[in-house]
């Protein structure tokens, strides 16, 4: 078990709690979207740009998805929405192929039409990888027994303070997560740091060290799992670049020579000195800047390993802008992923 512990870190503000009418009236809208999101994205995406340009989204969420073209990302990298419309009761999934068992087991496509409403609403559009769930925009974080112990989405216990897709060509802007599933009996958190709160406790000699690419993160275990194109081996890299981009996977990310491995180790401990922290249940919506914070999995206690074996969230991961990343599109997509 991890040293880390999340116990006495701050709850993540909440910015927009849906009531239980406006909730209810909008999972009806979405549940009446007839396109299997995993078979036909082209015809569920168009069937939830309709549902918005018919006015059937509550005003309020509309105002609310708008504003944030205005949010300071440094600042407030990480967004919280409570209680947005999911689809309930859905039996657990297959540990040995959550994946297969979802597309057997799941009927309803409420939790992904939300989420296709928000990056629409936002303009921050979803986008998939050939390498990862075979190229799905909605994917699972859900523990699968092959990779129970990986550091990635089907993991059963904890996940490292990372970006996503970190070392990948094509760099998501945001990473959406929905909650669908989990037990208050297992204390498990998603937790987060903002870049500009790493970049505060290292001095200017450092900042720079963490600029040079003396660094070496492995490819994501995901990326390497899917296997469906061969990505060769990943680059050095600088931690720091741009103003506040922060590329690190904690214990995978190594400094290879001395100076950039006491920085790592370094920016470890200054990572859980100013996390937050957010018990995420179903319902409940966080969304994060990838380029402007880092995020993990806790787990302070398990009271149910049966129960963590389920725990189940729905994610995208979404770009400000498809333009520059078409030529790494599948011909013929303009969200494919050939990576
Ligand atoms: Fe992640």
């Amino acid at each position: 078990m991890s040293v880390a512990t999340a116990e006495t870190a701050k709850d993540v503000a909440v910015d927009f709690e849906f009531t239980d009418s406006e909730r209810d009236g909008l999972a009806k809208e979405l549940n009446s979207i007839n396109a299997n999101p995993y078979r036909t994205y082209d015809a569920f995406l168009f069937q939830v740009r309709v549902l918005i340009a018919d006015g059937k989204v509550p005003e309020r969420f509309v105002r609310f998805s708008e504003s944030l073209v205005d949010r300071d990302r440094d600042r407030d990298p990480v967004i919280l929405v409570k209680n947005a419309p999911i689809d309930r009761d859905v039996p657990p999934f297959d540990f040995d192929e959550p994946v297969r068992s979802k597309y057997e087991i799941k009927k309803t496509f409420i939790a992904e039409a939300f989420l296709a409403l928000f990056a629409e609403l936002r303009k921050t559009p979803g986008i998939g990888y050939v390498n990862v769930n075979d190229g799905d925009v909605f994917q699972d974080i859900y523990p699968k027994r092959a990779l129970s112990e990986s550091q990635s989405q089907k993991a059963l216990k904890e996940i490292y303070f990372h970006k996503d897709l970190a070392n990948h060509f094509v760099r998501p802007d945001h990473v959406y997560m929905l909650g669908m599933r989990s037990n208050p009996v297992n204390e498990v958190y998603t937790t987060f740091v903002r870049n500009i709160d790493v970049i505060e406790a290292f001095t200017a000699e450092e900042l720079e060290q963490l600029r040079r690419p003396n660094f070496y993160t492995p490819f994501d275990d995901l990326t390497v799992y899917g296997g469906n194109r061969e990505l060769g081996d990943a680059d050095q890299h600088p931690v720091l670049s741009g103003e506040t981009d922060i590329r690190y996977f904690e214990n995978r990310t190594v400094g290879l020579i001395p100076e950039a491995e006491a920085l790592s180790q370094k920016l470890k401990k200054v990572l859980h000195n100013v996390k937050e922290r957010v018990f995420i249940s179903p319902g409940d919506f966080a969304c994060v800047y990838n380029n402007h914070a880092v995020h993990a999995k806790e787990i302070i206690s398990i009271g149910s390993e049966d129960a963590l074996r389920e725990r189940w969230i729905i994610k995208s991961v979404n770009v400000d802008d498809l333009a520059p990343h078409a030529e790494h599109f599948i011909p013929g997509t303009d969200y494919l992923v050939n990576g």
